[in-house]
């Protein structure tokens, strides 16, 4: 199997860093840079969060500072989930790497319009990033591969009752992208609150016994206490299904379905409309992610840690 090559777009995020890991960790993927954006935190925080990442873990990568808030409306931020600095819980060494010099949307841009029309690019933050790099270069459309994200919800939100965080801080955005024509497939809350690192899986990373599996258990039991989901005590790695995707498609049920973003200023605003029984007759645009094999999808993970310092 020839390499994914993919583009990480983040707001790192708890979730956001345990991606970063599996996308480094995986052999099957090539990770050609990865970019920030505002979203779980504001961008300064965003950033040298994924330095942080990067450097403990010494991975191979580049990081990209991209757009500091979306495209219309006020910032939103997570801290209530993530904490203050969108990253609470681990303890890194003082940074000694930074970003590059070029603005995350430059990048995608250009490493897009180099390519042979074979990246994907993997949003897990607000799709500001990805949409302002739609309207600067539309040429860049057909040239992406796939669009594999992290963001909405069949069903209900959990930042208003119909709006997911990722769509509902920029919603405009998300309206650029999902109706863009490029191929994608949208990992939504429906599926992604299923996926829960439990006790027993921080355990079972932890006992790998090197940095990764450390640092995974470290990130994650932080949200047992912040993410508790269905009274459950245990973290969704909501961002990671987007990653494991590219990879394992056949851990995965989907189906492809019309989506769009409601970007009218009511209740609903953010809310990914899901057109599951066709009422709309509207082009099938987005493969929305129904359910996924567990056993298969964390010995991935495991295994990708495995394959780090
Ligand atoms: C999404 O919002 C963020 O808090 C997480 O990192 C994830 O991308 C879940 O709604
Ligand atoms: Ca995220």
């Amino acid at each position: 199997m020839n390499k994914v090559k993919m583009i990480l777009d983040c707001d790192t995020g708890h979730d956001d860093a345990i991606a970063l890991m599996l996308a480094c960790g995986n052999l099957d993927i090539e990770l050609l840079g990865v970019t920030c954006v505002a979203g779980n935190a504001g961008l300064q925080h965003t950033v040298p969060n994924t330095l942080h990442v990067v450097q403990h873990l010494n991975l191979p990568v580049k990081v990209y500072a991209g757009c500091d808030r979306p495209i219309v409306k006020e910032q939103v931020v997570a801290d209530d989930v993530h904490g203050k600095s969108g990253l609470d819980g681990p303890v890194f060494e003082p940074l000694t790497i930074s970003a590059e010099q070029e603005h995350a949307v430059n990048f995608i841009v250009r490493t897009i319009m180099e390519s042979d029309g074979d990246v994907v690019l993997v949003p897990t933050g607000p799709l500001t990033n990805i949409a302002m790099a739609m309207r600067m270069e539309p040429r860049i459309v057909k040239k992406i591969r796939h669009i594999s994200l992290m963001g909405g919800s069949l069903d209900l939100g959990n930042t208003t009752p119909a709006a997911e965080f990722n769509i509902y801080v920029d919603p405009e955005a998300a309206d650029i992208v999902f109706r863009s024509g490029v191929e994608m497939n949208m990992m939504g809350l429906n599926l992604t609150n299923r996926v829960l690192a439990t006790p027993q899986i921080i355990a079972r990373m932890r006992n790998i016994g090197n940095k990764a599996g450390n640092l995974f258990a470290d990130i994650m039991s932080f949200t047992l206490h912040s993410q508790a989901v269905n009274g459950l005590s245990a973290g969704p790695v909501h961002d990671v299904t987007a990653v494991a995707y590219l990879v394992a498609p056949q851990l995965f049920r989907m189906q492809q379905m019309h989506v769009e973003i409601d970007i009218s200023h009511g209740p609903c605003y953010g809310r990914t409309v899901c057109d599951i029984y066709d009422r709309f007759h509207l082009p099938k645009n987005v493969n929305v992610g129904m359910d996924t094999d567990l056993e298969g999808f964390w010995n991935l993970v495991e295994q990708a840690l495995r394959n780090l310092d």
